[in-house]
């Protein structure tokens, strides 16, 4: 059997990508390898939100081709993603290394490019043909207990800062018929939890079979209706596209998480205009007011970015003045980088130093993992649902997620209750908690 090997960068999205394309390649008799050095296939699934995601590609090309002249072995060697799809056929002529390079919409063409590359060509697709990328989805092979989803692609906002409008193209929902179908299959095969995924999940707005146009928390709640599916999620949001069914679902709905992934971005009106986000900080709080009305333990996580070209120190107090009035149980925070054909990368006038700009997302990150670690520990004592998914490291401990998405170590060999499996619901009562992760007991 031959061997592939994906490495995956970046978003959700992504993840759900690479698990497709091994389903794919599946079908075409490779199977799965966890290192390169066996691989015949390798291929790299890229990001290009930040400048120093794209980087991290051309030096791992670099240590592909090192250790294939080590062991003597040429592998084929694919770069897709949004990379690929932003630099297309440099890449080719950057990393000799390189057989083929295709965006995230060819991806159901893998085996026609491969074809191509075994006689004897390169390959570069660019093409944007959101719709067949869907088209016939191979079988779930991976047999987790979560999976993604994809229901929406690409984004027609255009922050000032932003690739993906680029690299993923203009907004895309997929049929709703699609979607019950790719988690009823899902669902047969052992998964629990369906986490939904779309670079503008709440902009979702596909149709049904008699020709409706269907929301997010529409879908949510025809999703819901599935035997045998325990949670679902959806991520990411923008604050902009929070429809009335939406809080409906999170009011309605057990299986819905109580968690919301809202990035915000900065706390300054000024600079959310710079970064035409739509929105103004008010108006997030706002939303963030109504959910947690609808969802009082709603865990809120948040995506910031500081040291945006003008930034001023004002402008960062605002932001760190959002952040407190909010409380965010979890959180991503970046400096700003500047990305190739976005406007922001041409007010260069406007560029914040570094040294400013490490500074002030310092001065965040204190504050977030701060909430971040408060947070856990106001759950200590609580009894949590927690969802098996896999093995911890030590003799009988288990790993699983909690419904605020922490993970949550226990043990199962101190319970009456042996044999507990994957996939399994078990409560948890919390006893202990870092940062990052809970760790409690059997109840
Ligand atoms: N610079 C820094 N952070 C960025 N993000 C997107 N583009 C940039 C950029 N040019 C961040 C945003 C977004 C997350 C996925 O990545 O916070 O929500
Ligand atoms: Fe990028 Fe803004 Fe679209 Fe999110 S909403 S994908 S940040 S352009």
């Amino acid at each position: 059997m031959k061997k592939l090997f994906v490495k995956t960068y970046g978003c959700q999205m992504n993840e759900y990508d690479s698990g497709k394309m091994l389903d794919i390649m599946t079908a075409q008799g490779y199977e799965k390898t966890d290192t390169q050095d066996d691989a015949d296939l390798i291929i790299l699934n890229t990001c290009h939100i930040r400048e120093k995601a794209s980087e991290k590609v051309y030096s791992e090309l670099g240590r592909v081709k090192k250790r294939g002249l080590k062991s003597g072995r040429k592998p084929i060697v694919a770069v897709a993603g949004c990379v690929a799809q932003a630099e297309g056929q440099e890449i080719l002529n950057r990393a000799s290394v390189v057989d083929m390079v295709f965006g995230p919409q060819s991806y159901h063409k893998l085996p026609e490019f491969l074809a191509d590359v075994e006689r004897g060509k390169r390959v570069v697709d660019t093409d944007f043909h959101e719709e067949d990328k869907f088209k016939n989805p191979a079988a779930n092979i991976s047999k987790k207990v979560t999976a993604f989803l994809s229901v929406q692609e690409g984004c027609d906002k255009f922050c000032t800062f932003c690739v993906v409008p680029y690299t993923r193209g203009a907004e895309f929902s997929r049929p709703v018929a699609d979607i019950l179908h790719e988690a009823h299959d899902l669902i047969a095969s052992g998964v629990k939890e369906i986490t939904l995924v779309g670079q503008n999940v709440n902009a979702y707005h596909g149709l049904d079979e008699t020709g409706n146009v269907i929301d997010l928390g529409q879908l949510l709640f025809l999703l819901a209706d599935i035997q045998g599916l325990e949670r679902l999620r959806y991520t990411t949001s923008h604050p902009s596209d929070m429809h009335d069914s939406l809080y409906a679902a999170h009011r309605d709905l057990k299986k819905i998480m109580p968690y919301l992934h809202l990035p915000v971005q900065s706390g300054s009106n000024r600079i959310l205009k710079a970064m035409n986000r739509k929105h103004t900080a008010d108006e997030y709080l706002r939303v963030i007011e109504k959910m947690r009305t609808i969802s009082p333990d709603l865990a809120l996580s948040g995506d910031f970015i500081v040291g945006f070209p003008s930034e001023t120190e004002q402008d960062f107090l605002d932001t760190m003045d959002l952040v407190h009035q909010t409380g965010y149980a979890s959180s991503y925070s970046f400096k700003y980088s500047p990305r190739p054909g976005t406007p922001a990368s041409q007010m260069i006038t406007d560029m914040i130093p570094d040294d400013i700009a490490s500074d002030r997302l310092l001065r965040l990150q204190e504050v977030l993992f701060k909430q971040q670690k408060d947070f856990n520990i106001s759950l200590i004592g609580k009894t949590l649902q927690v969802l098996t998914e896999k093995t911890g490291r030590h003799d009988g401990q288990m790993i699983g997620r909690s419904p605020y998405l922490q993970s949550v170590f226990f043990d199962a060999h101190s319970s009456d209750t042996l044999g507990i499996n994957f996939g399994d619901m078990v409560n948890i009562k919390i006893t202990r908690v870092t940062q990052n992760a809970l760790t409690g007991d059997m109840v």
